[in-house]
């Protein structure tokens, strides 16, 4: 298929001096006639400098030419963004959305990144597929995206855990959401059999041993990091709490509160770093908005200038709850406890730990 608009006038390569054969861009690399583009085409403000990057930024990223070589082109006359030409500077793109073309030839520019937020029902695998001959519903089976067979779970929820996933096709973000150097907060709501006592609170705020297994075998184990605990709603038979870690160990929060007593009936993810489960029906997605998009990216940045030690943030100082959760009450309130805080500093005394095969420190020998 000839494409009119990818002819490149000999006049304006001459002037070019060379350039366009020169660059891999303009070599063929790219092939032009295959280019689809990811929207139609709207006018806008160049001058809007929220938009994304520098125009000439944005060429010479994409391999076109020195920065200040672009600077050139664009001031010669040779860049059009989104049909318009420009040649005035400033000019701001969003490299993902606009269509920028240099002497009639399309710039390839880097693949949309994508952040999707899914209320993950029950019954789902977090993984983006199945092990071989089982057919169970995935999170991206639940996620009608035209990317989405790119998109990957950040994290892992267990199959019955309900509540906030993220998808995403960048991988340096979902490293540093996951990563626990960077110790972003993942809060969940959790309801457990039983009214959960302050001793057991406390024991769950301080850490609790729980064992490393690989292969079916124990090898070892660690005391959790420190979690904010949130007291929600309590009664004689159930109580429901806040729980924020900022480490994912596998089944982290089921066993933690198993080696005090108290079993988890429900599990939900409600908050991940800046961003909170809102807006979405169980089973239901929608893309992050710009705003939620930039604080997460923010959150992981600066959380990971220095690695996180026992949890804590950066400065080695102990994080404040990012989420405070809605005063929730799905069961009559008891007026003494519930939404009370459990202050850290009530009693920094070490309470004995309970005498489970988790939740107590190994013996030297074991
Ligand atoms: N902790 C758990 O025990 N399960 C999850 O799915 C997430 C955190």
């Amino acid at each position: 298929m000839e494409c009119n608009s990818c002819v490149v006038n000999d006049e304006l390569s001459a002037r070019l001096g060379g350039l366009l054969q020169i660059l891999p861009v303009f070599r063929g690399a790219v092939r032009i006639d295959s280019w689809v583009p990811r929207k139609p085409t709207k006018p806008v403000d160049l001058r809007d400098s929220t938009r994304g990057v520098r125009l000439q930024r944005a060429m010479a990223d994409a391999g076109v030419a020195s920065r200040r070589g672009c600077e050139e082109l664009i001031e010669d006359g040779h860049v059009t963004v989104n049909g318009k030409l420009v040649t005035e500077l400033p000019a701001w793109v969003d490299p993902e959305e606009d269509r920028i073309v240099v002497a009639g030839k399309v710039v390839p520019m880097p693949e949309r990144k994508v952040y999707v937020m899914l209320n993950k029902p029950a019954r789902t695998l977090s993984t983006a597929k199945d092990e071989p001959g089982a057919d169970r519903r995935t999170v991206v089976d639940l996620v009608d995206h035209p990317a989405a067979s790119r998109l990957f779970p950040v994290g892992r929820l267990d199959y019955d855990t309900i509540g906030l996933i993220l998808l995403t096709n960048d991988g340096e973000l979902a490293n540093r959401l996951t990563h626990p150097r960077y110790g972003v907060p993942k809060t969940y709501r959790v309801t457990v059999k039983g009214a959960l006592n302050e001793d057991a609170a406390k024991e769950i705020e301080r850490g609790i041993f729980l064992a490393q297994r690989k292969a079916g075998q124990t090898v070892g184990g660690s005391r959790t990091a420190h979690v904010e605990i949130e007291i929600l709603a309590k009664e004689r038979t159930k109580t429901v709490v806040a729980l924020t870690l900022r480490e994912g160990r596998n089944r982290q929060v089921r066993r933690m509160l198993a080696a005090v007593g108290y079993p988890v009936q429900k599990l939900e993810r409600i908050g991940m770093g800046p961003v909170k489960l809102k807006g979405l029906a169980r089973g239901e997605w929608r893309e992050l908005t710009r705003h939620e998009i930039q604080d997460l990216k923010r959150s992981a940045a600066s959380s990971g200038d220095a690695p996180s030690k026992q949890g804590r943030s950066g400065d080695g100082k102990k994080p404040k709850m990012p989420y405070m959760a809605p005063g929730v009450a799905e069961m009559p309130p008891n007026p003494g406890i519930r939404n009370r805080t459990i202050k850290n500093a009530i009693n920094k005394a070490r309470l004995p730990v309970t005498p489970k095969l988790e939740g107590r420190p190994p013996k030297k020998d074991e």
